[in-house]
């Protein structure tokens, strides 16, 4: 091999190392661009993520208006359930209607007449109507209790009720109906029940509509 075909094969390798040589630098060049993008792109996604916690937050602090809360009722005649549905209805709560074993007659509820059953109850220390449903509170942390007013006081299957579950650490806010009675002395009866926190809560009509039970809502806070 002369010289001349020595020195042109030496050309052709050290262009080809050359050549490979910039290859392999522009593909370096590429890939770290390429990292330089993937990083960024985690940050957004987990920008991504932080959106969806705080979304999934949101849901929770929604949560807390609907999930925690109940109302809890006993009506004879339709008036009280009706403010229940109202307050179901503003606070998004769960509603469970206490329902009685033996349901009351109009003659049961007939008060101008002594020996009628809603009077005897009510005349009976130890009287407690028993309760047909099962009542689960132990999920919620507010409960609106609703009754109709009986001579002034609870209803006897209240303290049933009272009796059977327990409502120690949460909070019971009282609402109930009458004829013009208010709700002081069941309030009193019910403190005998220690370890709950009680609200006086509010006396209602049968007539009262639903905007004065969302103003009373909006005043409980
Ligand atoms: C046995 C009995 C006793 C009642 N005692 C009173 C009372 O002391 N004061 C009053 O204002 N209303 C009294 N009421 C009227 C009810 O409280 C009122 O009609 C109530 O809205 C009924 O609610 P309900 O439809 O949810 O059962 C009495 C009703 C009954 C049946």
């Amino acid at each position: 091999m002369n010289k001349k075909a020595i020195f042109i094969i030496t050309m052709v390798i050290a262009v080809v190392v050359i050549g490979v040589g910039i290859f392999f630098a522009i593909n370096n060049s590429s890939n770290n661009q390429n990292n330089n993008i993937d990083p960024n792109e985690n940050i957004n996604n987990d920008n991504n993520s932080n959106d969806e916690q705080n979304n999934n937050q949101n849901d929770t602090n929604d949560n807390i208006g609907n999930n925690n809360s109940v109302v809890l009722y006993f009506s004879a005649t339709g008036n009280t359930k009706r403010i229940a549905e109202y307050i179901q209805d503003i606070t998004n709560s769960d509603i469970i209607e206490i329902l009685p074993q033996e349901e009351y007659t109009s003659e049961d509820l007939d008060y101008s007449n002594d020996n009628c059953r809603a009077n005897i109850e009510q005349n009976d220390d130890n009287a407690r109507p028993e309760i047909a449903n099962r009542i689960d509170v132990s999920n919620y942390d507010i409960i609106y209790l609703g009754f109709p007013i009986w001579w002034g006081d609870v209803p006897k299957i209240i303290l049933t009720l009272m009796d059977t579950y327990d409502f120690r650490g949460k909070t019971v806010i009282l609402f109930c109906t009458s004829g013009g009675s208010g709700i002081e002395q069941s309030l009193n009866t019910l403190r005998d029940y220690e370890g709950i926190n009680f609200v006086e809560g509010e006396r209602f009509s049968s007539s009262t509509s639903k905007d004065e039970i969302e103003e009373w809502i909006c005043s409980l806070n």
